[in-house]
């Protein structure tokens, strides 16, 4: 086991790995890691190393342990041999046994077991890497593998610790606050802020044990909100990743058109204020000059209009005269123009 620290906070009141008194450690995950268990997550959580698989539900052998009404969420917590300083003896231990149970209670109000009676869903959480925080590293993992086994649940379940070091309560507890810290409390919620798990080590007043489980409300909505985000890469069709891009592309084009619009709004504006301009500083004999050369020209088309259509019908006169003459009698080009004019 590594030394005590001689303090836990540096001169900003920062924590010995550069967080503040509230911020939870970064956290990753990747769900479906596993193809033979029916769904499982991998989980990072600061230095923690956790593999969460599901499977079921499915039939419960030997049948006297059988719900008649419900299925039996069996939790299994095991530490690797390897996951630690000193090396763990493999198998059931006091303590993995009691996180197993305790841990397992945490999903009770969100799982509906109702649905699969007699059935058996087993949850194995393997600790791979342990650095203080594992049981509730092991319950936000072991939460998306029951999503991913396609367990229907009312929601999710995070996990996180508070605790107190050097009088001071700390949220998510590292390794050398955990082993050297006055408590550690661990706690797992529902999405609606149900507590489903509560444990202490350690003392704190009443007072500190309310402040802390409201720091742990705040570091669940942050892992709610990381449990959300990977169910969304999990199981988010392409259809809703086209709407989220489509979303964005039609945002970026409003902008683009209120920008062009907007250009084009002060362009007209400086034309207005230009052709004001000019018409100011306009003659008005030039005016008008203008105004009557325009309506000159008007008179000229009318009139070419008007010659176009006394031809027309000069032409169809003609026709009928032609067609209406005596036989024998042939009409001459004179005649023709006499009908013109
Ligand atoms: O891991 P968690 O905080 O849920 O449980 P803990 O019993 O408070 O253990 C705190 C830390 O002590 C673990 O995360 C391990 O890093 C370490 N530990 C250990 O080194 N050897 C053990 N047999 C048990 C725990």
């Amino acid at each position: 086991m590594s030394d005590k620290p001689e303090k836990f906070f540096d001169e900003n009141g920062m924590r010995l790995d550069g967080r503040r008194v509230d911020e939870i450690r970064p956290m990753t995950v990747e769900m479906g890691v596993l193809t033979r268990a029916d769904g499982s997550c991998y989980l990072e959580w600061g230095n923690n190393k956790v593999l969460a698989a599901v499977y079921g539900p499915r039939e419960l052998h030997p049948r006297r342990l059988q719900r008649p009404g419900e299925a039996l969420v069996r939790y299994r917590y095991n530490m690797a041999a390897f996951s630690v300083e000193d090396r763990i003896r493999p198998g059931p231990s006091r303590r993995s046994t009691e996180i197993s149970k305790v841990s397992g209670e945490a999903f009770e109000p969100v799982v509906m077991k109702q649905f699969y009676p007699s059935a058996v869903i087993d949850v194995f959480a393997e600790v791979l890497q342990a650095d203080a925080g594992t049981r509730t590293a092991a319950i936000n993992a072991a939460t998306l593998a029951l999503v991913d086994a396609g367990i229907p649940m009312k929601g999710l379940v995070a996990a996180c610790a508070v605790g107190k070091v050097d009088g001071q309560l700390v949220l998510d507890l590292n390794k050398p606050e955990d082993n050297y810290g006055d408590a550690d409390l661990p706690i797992a919620m529902t999405e609606d802020g149900d507590i489903t798990l509560l444990q202490m080590d350690g003392n704190l007043t009443a007072e500190e044990i309310s402040k802390g489980i409201e720091m742990v409300r705040e570091g669940c909505e942050q892992i709610f909100a990381i449990q959300k985000a990977a169910l969304l890469e999990r199981f988010g069709t392409a259809e809703e990743e086209e709407i989220l891009e489509d979303a964005e592309l039609q945002a970026e084009l409003m902008s683009e058109e209120e920008e062009v619009s907007e250009a084009a709004e002060e362009e007209d504006a400086v034309e207005e204020s230009e052709d004001l301009e000019a018409a100011e500083t306009e003659d008005p004999e030039d005016v008008e000059v203008e105004e009557a050369e325009a309506m000159f020209e008007e008179d000229v088309t009318e009139f070419e209009v008007n010659e176009g259509e006394c031809e027309e019908a000069a032409a169809e006169v003609n026709e009928e005269d032609i067609a209406s003459e005596p036989e024998g009698e042939e009409s001459t080009e004179e005649e023709g123009e006499k009908y013109e004019q």
